[in-house]
C-alpha cells in the first residue's frame, strides 16, 4: 500500500543522496525514485529558491514553467506560508500557475534549511483528488532528508 511504498522510496532515497555532492544529480535522481514508485503522479520536481522566486529544477514529467513568483501559484504559496499544501481540485485554487491542462490536483512540500525555505517539491496528478495525508507524510520525510543538500 501507499504507506509502505513511502517508507521504501524514502530509504531509498536517503541511500541516495547520503554523501553526494551533487545537487541537480541527486535532485534528478529523486524525482526518478518518486515518479517510478507512484503510478499517481503525473509530474514530480522540484522548484528552488532563488533570491524572490522558485526557479525550476530536476523532475519527471511533461515540461513546466520556469519560474514561480514568492507567493503565487500553489508553488509559491506554499514557499510563503511555509507549509505543505495540498490541492484536490487545482481549478478551485485561486491563482493556480496551470503548467499543463491535464493536471487536476497537486500537493507541494516544502524544503527547509536552517530554518529557512530552500526549495519545493511539486507533485501534480491527473485525477482530482489524488493527494491525502499518507501523500503529505511521505513526501514531507523526503524533503526533510533533502535540506541538507542544499
Ligand atoms: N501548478 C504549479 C506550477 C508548477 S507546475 O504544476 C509543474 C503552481 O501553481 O505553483
Amino acid at each position: 500500500m501507499k504507506q509502505q511504498a513511502y517508507a521504501q522510496v524514502s530509504a531509498q532515497i536517503e541511500a541516495l543522496v547520503s554523501g553526494v555532492d551533487n545537487l541537480t544529480g541527486a535532485l534528478a535522481n529523486v524525482s526518478a525514485a518518486l515518479k517510478e514508485t507512484f503510478s499517481h503522479y503525473f509530474w514530480v520536481g522540484f522548484y528552488i529558491v532563488n533570491g524572490q522566486n522558485l526557479e525550476l529544477g530536476p523532475f519527471q514529467g511533461p515540461v513546466a514553467c520556469y519560474t514561480i513568483p514568492r507567493g503565487k501559484g500553489v508553488c509559491g504559496k506554499a514557499w510563503q506560508m511555509g507549509q505543505t499544501l495540498t490541492v484536490p481540485d487545482v481549478s478551485k485554487f485561486e491563482g493556480h500557475i496551470a503548467c499543463s491542462s491535464e493536471s487536476r490536483s497537486e500537493i507541494v512540500v516544502p524544503i527547509f534549511k536552517d530554518g529557512e525555505v530552500v526549495a519545493v517539491i511539486d507533485v501534480d496528478s491527473s485525477e482530482l483528488g489524488a493527494f491525502d495525508s499518507t501523500d503529505q507524510q511521505g513526501l514531507e520525510q523526503v524533503a526533510q532528508t533533502l535540506g541538507h543538500l542544499f
